[in-house]
């Protein structure tokens, strides 16, 4: 097994890899799509960021590719549809740096509600502003959390701590933690949280969810923060507020176009405002978040290679796996059609093998099937599996 890692992955992924006898390559950058398909003939795992682009014309001409780690949230730069008709499993990091994000959210509410940059900026221009008019303790005041998911939860328990009063609203049904309060609608949350902040995901619909008419329901004096998506804010209509005054002051880590590379220009119309804490897309980025990125993938990875287990790939049927209870473990993934299934355990029985346990699971077009059995397994066996009509990958873990 021959695994290709890029775009400086953090070195607990070639340890967790090599550990279980993978040869594995790095490299410092991203490839471009001729240098990556050159770079993938007879590689099983590709490790990347989000800078690698593995397009369809990538997987055609990587016949050996067996799966896809993304060492990093998003996996829009995969064409996930693609690989999974070709039996290449992708995985990513879901929750690896929720920590990080909830962490800096906790940090900005507390600054925004002191005004402590403005002191910092003051004091830094030799200015003595000893003043406690608009600070206030984050104690007792009403936190409203907009996406109650991985993050929008953990920063509810860690708020409720600091003797914050949590609301949150989601669209979707979710369990309360804590004393946390859940509100039926946006409206209601904007009416009584004096720190409102956003932790909705990327999807399309979340376009333009927050703009005038929302700033315009939050109460006076509230600050807002929002550390999720850049396209979810209209940030001129926050800025008007801003100037106004009615928004006491605001943090922003995501933007609806932000910069390809570290060190280029920024423009937004944010800049320049009062009590305004602006970070370049930093909420997830720790070093711990790093680590936590590095071993969750590529445990995914090996977990894929040595059981078959799909758990939170993103583009397979899931099934958690343990070790094989047998002397082998068939691994079929196929076009889910009727009577594959049948078809599998019926060339099983016409070679006299014996199943000890058995799991499908579909997704979609997909189906997945993983058979442990206590014998030996022909060669005509397997061809006869590889041959079937539905067959898109079998591997035979011993
Ligand atoms: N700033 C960073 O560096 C950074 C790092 C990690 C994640 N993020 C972003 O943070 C956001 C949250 O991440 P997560 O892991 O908690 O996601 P998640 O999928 O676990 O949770 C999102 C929640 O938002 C809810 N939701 C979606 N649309 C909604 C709407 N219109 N109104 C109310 N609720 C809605 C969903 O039901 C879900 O519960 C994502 O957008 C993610 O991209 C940013």
């Amino acid at each position: 097994m021959r695994a290709l890692l890029l775009e400086n992955l953090h070195p607990l992924a070639t340890s967790i890899l090599g550990a279980d006898g993978i040869d594995v390559a790095t490299r410092g950058g991203a490839l471009d799509e001729d240098e990556l398909i050159a770079a993938l003939q007879g590689v099983q795992l590709l490790g990347i960021r989000s800078k690698t682009q593995v397009t369809e014309r990538v997987l055609e001409n990587a016949p050996d590719l067996v799966a896809i780690g993304a060492y990093c949230i998003g996996t829009n730069q995969i064409d996930l549809g693609a690989a999974a008709v070709r039996g290449v499993a992708a995985f990513n990091a879901p929750f690896s740096n929720t920590r990080s994000v909830v962490e800096l959210t906790l940090a900005e509410i507390i600054a925004l509600t002191r005004r402590l940059t403005e002191r910092d900026r003051a004091l830094h221009a030799g200015i003595w502003d000893k003043s406690a008019d608009g600070a206030h303790e984050v104690r007792g005041r009403t936190l409203g959390i907009v996406g109650y998911g991985n993050i929008g939860t953990q920063l509810s328990v860690l708020a409720e701590a600091l003797g914050m009063s949590v609301v949150f609203y989601d669209s979707a049904e979710k369990l309360s933690l804590g004393n946390a309060r859940r509100l039926e609608s946006l409206d209601e949350l904007l009416e009584v949280a004096d720190v409102v902040t956003l932790h909705v995901d990327g999807r399309g619909g979340n376009a333009g969810l927050f703009g005038a008419r929302q700033f315009g329901r939050m109460r006076p004096g509230s600050v807002f923060l929002n550390l999720s998506r850049g396209f979810v804010v209209d940030y001129a209509a926050l800025r008007d507020e801003i100037l106004t005054g009615r928004i006491a002051g605001a943090a922003v880590d995501v933007f609806p176009e932000e910069p390809k590379r570290r060190g280029d220009p920024f423009e937004s119309d944010l800049r320049g405002l009062p009590n305004v804490i602006l970070t370049p897309h930093v909420g997830g980025s720790t070093e711990e978040a790093q680590e936590a990125i590095g071993q969750f993938v590529s445990n995914k990875l090996r977990d894929y290679l040595a059981h078959g287990s799909t758990m939170l790939s993103v583009n397979l049927p899931n099934l958690a796996l343990d070790a094989r209870t047998g002397a082998h473990r068939l691994v079929h993934l196929h076009r889910n059609t009727p009577g594959v299934l049948a078809g599998i355990n019926r060339t099983l029985a016409e070679h006299d093998v014996n199943i000890d346990a058995q799991l499908l699971a579909t997704r979609g077009d997909l189906g997945y099937v993983v058979t442990d059995v206590g014998s030996g397994l022909a060669l005509e066996l397997c061809e006869e599996l590889e041959t079937m009509d539905q067959t898109i990958r079998l591997r035979l873990l011993s």
